[in-house]
């Protein structure tokens, strides 16, 4: 019976992986969440969902290293003391950098510097303890696999060869996690633990409502770095379709194909478009 652990798993991307992985009456999946009773009904006002006893709701807000650390005693305590997969996904996807450039950013000091601690502090230094109190667990699983949900922004080349200038203080929070999942491989390769940063491409989760003609205008280079990038490429992919995919290259990577501490896209490579 496999077990999975989904952080963020209240919606957009994180919600689509609890949907599909429960689909599968196999699997005991555990969502966290910050708000439990929230998640809980909206599970249970899904008619998709609805009645799927192999859904477990905890909470925890991943900078509380306490909640973490009760999050993973209670896994335990759902799956017998082991865990499969963690699909480490909540993250903070801040408004602030969204749409312009570090160098514009910089006329806001103050919220430049709050906006890039709150985008470690959740991105990367919540992850690090999520993953060493929930590593026994995985140690004592059978498939071994701890999956970051990273971005295709926090690859250096692909910024410097497009120019892509938005999200700097949040794609910086993704590369760090990024060599953190590649040290966490160094060290616990040896025990068959594979560490894997995954992009998810464009994914339409609303990150963009609420936008303004200035917003969208400013952004609009960046559509236009992604259709030169990748022809043919229109708009966002549905969580769907995403999380349908990145589940493919889950499954598909392996230590012994040489992928472990790497950084992929949806497509199991690094087109991330
Ligand atoms: N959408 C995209 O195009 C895209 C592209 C590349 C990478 N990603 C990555 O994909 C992941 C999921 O993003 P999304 O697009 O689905 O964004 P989203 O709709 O904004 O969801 C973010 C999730 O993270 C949770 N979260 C945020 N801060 C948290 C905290 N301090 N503690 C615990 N949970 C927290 C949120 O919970 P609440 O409901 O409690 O706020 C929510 O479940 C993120 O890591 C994001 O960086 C997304």
């Amino acid at each position: 019976m496999p077990s999975i652990l989904i952080t963020g798993a209240s919606r957009g991307i994180g919600y689509e992986f609890l949907r599909q992985y429960s689909s599968d009456t196999q699997n005991t999946v555990i969502g966290l969440v910050r708000n439990k009773l929230a998640t809980e009904r909206k599970v249970s006002e899904d008619t998709d969902l609805q009645g799927r006893s192999n859904i477990h709701i905890l909470q925890a807000d991943i900078t509380d290293y306490n909640a973490l650390k009760q999050a993973a005693a209670d896994t335990a305590d759902t799956t017998g003391g082991s865990l499969d997969y963690i699909i480490a996904n909540a993250g903070l996807v801040p408004k602030f950098d969204l749409f312009l450039p570090i160098g514009e950013l910089g006329k806001q000091p103050e919220e430049l510097t709050k906006t890039f601690r709150e985008a470690f502090e959740i991105n990367v230094i919540g992850n690090v303890h999520l993953f060493n109190l929930f590593l026994p667990l995985v140690l004592a699983g059978q498939t071994k696999k701890v999956i970051t949900i990273s971005s295709g922004l926090a690859d250096n080349s692909f910024t410097n060869k497009w120019g892509a200038t938005p999200g700097a203080l949040y794609a910086a929070s993704k590369a760090a996690m990024n060599t953190v999942i590649a040290k966490f491989n160094a060290q616990y390769k040896k025990d068959g633990v594979l560490f894997l940063a995954l992009c998810p491409g464009p994914v339409e989760v609303g990150h963009y409502d609420g936008a303004t003609a200035a917003d969208l205008a400013a952004v609009e280079p960046m559509l236009g770095i992604f259709r030169e990038y990748s022809p043919g490429y229109e708009r966002p992919k549905a969580p769907e379709v995403s999380v349908r995919m990145m589940r493919d290259v889950i499954e598909a990577s392996s230590l012994e194909k040489g992928d472990g501490g790497a950084f992929k896209s949806h497509y199991g490579n690094q087109q991330w478009v």
